[in-house]
């Protein structure tokens, strides 16, 4: 639709609170392009665990990230855009557990933030996106025209990620998603580069108890407001 207003929506919040599911329908209701943010940063972490580097040496980190290349390319059978690390299409391996023990230490080095923002950034630039993460309302884009922080209920959180992981493997038990989600959101909320943290002036959405209909309607009816096409 040319000549239609576009903009930056932002979506930031807690690990498992649906940021993902939403940003999606998102995208789709308006036909706007969708990064997972967080993709890229456990492609990183698969990165450096393959190639055994040790990332609390700044030298080996810059090193390493100089032979990363990622890229989001739109699969016309999954009807959805999958990352691809050195281009191989890594999106399903980068959600086991063993990237999600160590993603959130190596989200917190500076090195690899600055790596990751600066192509978040380009991304950005024809605007109509909707980008989820952890400081993209804060860091990535503080200008964006949406910003929606997303919460929920802790156990909430544990139970719909426990879900997930246990359909694809039934060996996940719900005290290792316990522990893997808590040290997260410690972490992503208390390292010193872009903590995990409300941008002042985001939308808090809470869908402890809302469906993901009810959330969708909401956000896509801030998203209207902001677009000025009314409700
Ligand atoms: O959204 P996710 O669970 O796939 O994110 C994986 C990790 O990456 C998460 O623990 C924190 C980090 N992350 C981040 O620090 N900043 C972002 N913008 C997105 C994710």
């Amino acid at each position: 639709m040319k000549g239609k207003k576009k903009i930056i929506i932002t979506i930031d919040g807690w690990s498992s609170c649906g940021k993902s599911t939403l940003a999606k329908q998102m995208a789709r209701e308006l036909n706007y392009v969708y990064i997972d943010s967080g993709a890229m940063y456990r492609a990183i972490t698969l990165y450096f665990l393959r190639n055994h580097i040790d990332w609390t040496r700044h030298k080996q980190v810059e090193e390493a990230l100089k032979q990363i290349d990622l890229q989001f390319d739109y699969n016309e059978n999954s009807l959805q855009s999958e990352i691809h690390l050195n281009q191989e299409n890594v999106e399903y391996v980068i959600r086991d557990l063993v990237v999600a023990e160590k993603v959130s230490e190596v989200a917190a080095i500076k090195e690899v933030r600055a790596f990751a923002v600066e192509q978040q950034r380009k991304m950005g630039k024809p605007k109509g996106i909707v980008m989820d993460g952890r400081d993209i309302g804060t860091t990535v884009f503080p200008k964006a025209e949406l910003k929606i922080f997303m919460t929920a209920d802790t156990a909430v959180r544990i139970e719909r990620r426990f879900k997930e992981l246990f359909q694809k493997n039934p060996n996940t038990t719900i005290e290792e998603v316990r522990n893997n989600l808590e040290m997260r959101d410690y972490i992503d909320s208390h390292r010193d580069v872009s903590p995990l943290r409300k941008a002042e002036d985001a939308l808090v959405l809470d869908n402890t108890n809302l469906t993901e209909k009810e959330q969708l309607d909401l956000a896509m009816k801030w998203a209207r407001e902001k677009l000025g096409t009314g409700n």
